[in-house]
């Protein structure tokens, strides 16, 4: 067996059915580049730029997770998502999954929920839905659509939740079909199942609210259903446990509450777990990150890290983490034993060739922010092509964005 202190990124692993070459991963990421759907309201669909852009990631033996993609219209809510729903998005995402196979890669589609972070202007006049009553705090903010103030969700009955977990159960079954290497629940980032997991914003009394357990059982329910359905070894988790995406995410008992879930989620047998660093925030910096979950963790226990996590979810199951890693850390996790893959995201984003830059330590462009979401007019710049980067041929560097 190879001993920890050998393993690092290059050292090949499993992952349910893939044999990896590699172990650095394409993290997901929105980026809101796919086409409006003539056919149904209100969806979006995979387009060729799209391909394009998956495929310039992919290497023989490497894993790419795919951008967010609701699992019904309900659960959509941006301009430029692709959905995992209709024939006409499966229709858009096969040509991208057989040609990342092509390459020799692997995909795994990431299935989401936005809950109450949607607007009912997006998702065919119905009330976002939510575990309780609690409205996001300010305005609905995004490329192509007016600013408007979040609406009160409607907390979701028990039909309502049985409706969301068959519409996680079809579409894993549609990226089956297409030919996906497998699908990753999106529990994270404040999204509808962190929504079920954050005490601030589940207020329930029945079963899916009021304790630690409870709150974790929408999740655990739907991952126990999409496992019967298509099979452990092609489902996966990704958690944030240190998540305060829109500053709206402060449940307590957070190391309680997340080592529950790791400890369960550790029985299914899963393809993977992924987890996101504490240090990483959209839009706080590290230190300013550290400083707010200081605050926040309770028990006393000094450390934020996800080692207990990785404690909890024991090493049977493969953990990805992901945020903050660059070319200096990039082994760090690993070599430590709290992750078995890491998980890149802004540095692939500028980087499409990201892999080989880390095996030949090439510099790496740093990312452009403005660029991150789309619907641009010009929607393949900052995405598949990179136009201040000529600037660097003619040897003026830092035009060229070049990362510290
Ligand atoms: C532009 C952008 C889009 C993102 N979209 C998603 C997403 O769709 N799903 C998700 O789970 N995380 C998303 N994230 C979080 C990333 O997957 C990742 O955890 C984060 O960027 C930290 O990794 P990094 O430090 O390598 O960038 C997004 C991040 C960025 C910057």
């Amino acid at each position: 067996m190879t001993k920890t202190s050998e393993v690092d990124i290059w050292t090949p692993i499993k992952i349910g059915d893939c044999q990896l070459a590699h172990r650095v991963v394409l993290a997901p990421l929105t980026r809101n580049r796919a086409s409006k759907s003539e056919r149904y309201p209100s969806t979006w669909v995979p387009n060729d730029l799209m391909k394009e852009y998956y495929v310039k990631r992919a290497t023989p033996g490497g894993l790419l997770i795919t951008e967010a993609t609701p699992v019904s219209l309900r659960a959509s809510g941006l301009f430029g998502i692709p959905g995992s729903f209709t024939d006409e998005q499966q229709a858009g995402w096969r040509p991208i999954v057989s040609a990342v196979h092509d390459k020799g890669g692997y995909i795994f589609n990431q299935l989401w929920h936005q809950g109450r972070t949607t607007h009912s202007a997006l998702i065919g006049g119905r009330q976002p839905e939510s575990s309780s009553d609690i409205p996001m705090q300010g305005t609905f903010q995004w490329s192509g659509f007016d600013a408007r103030p979040f609406e009160v969700p409607k907390p979701m009955t028990q039909e309502d939740i049985s409706n969301t977990q068959n519409d996680f159960v079809n579409a894993a079954q549609k990226a089956m079909e297409v030919g996906f290497d497998g699908i990753e629940v999106h529990a994270g980032n404040g999204y509808l199942f962190d929504q079920f997991l954050h005490s601030n914003i589940n207020k329930r009394t029945d079963k899916y609210g009021g304790s630690i357990e409870k709150r974790c059982r929408f999740v655990l329910e739907t991952v126990g259903k999409l496992c019967e359905a298509i099979g452990p070894s092609k489902v996966a988790v990704r958690l944030t446990p240190f998540g305060m995406l829109f500053g709206q995410t402060f449940g307590e008992n957070r190391l309680e509450q997340w080592s529950y879930l790791c400890r369960e989620l550790g029985k299914f047998g899963l393809a993977y777990v992924h987890l996101v660093e504490p240090r990483f925030d959209e839009l706080k910096s590290a230190s300013e990150k550290q400083d707010a979950l200081k605050d926040m963790i309770s028990n006393g226990q000094e450390e934020v890290s996800l080692k207990p996590f990785r404690e909890a979810l024991g090493l049977s199951t493969p953990l990805i983490t992901a945020g903050g890693f660059g070319p200096e850390n990039a082994n760090e996790g690993i070599q430590n034993g709290t992750s078995d893959l890491v998980a890149f995201g802004r540095y692939f984003v500028a980087n499409p060739d990201l892999v080989d830059k880390l095996k030949d330590k090439e510099a790496l462009y740093k990312w452009d922010r403005s660029r991150f979401y789309g619907p641009f007019v010009d929607n393949e710049v900052g995405y598949t092509v990179f136009p201040s980067r000529e600037f660097a041929k003619k040897g003026d560097i830092s035009k060229a964005q070049l990362a510290d």
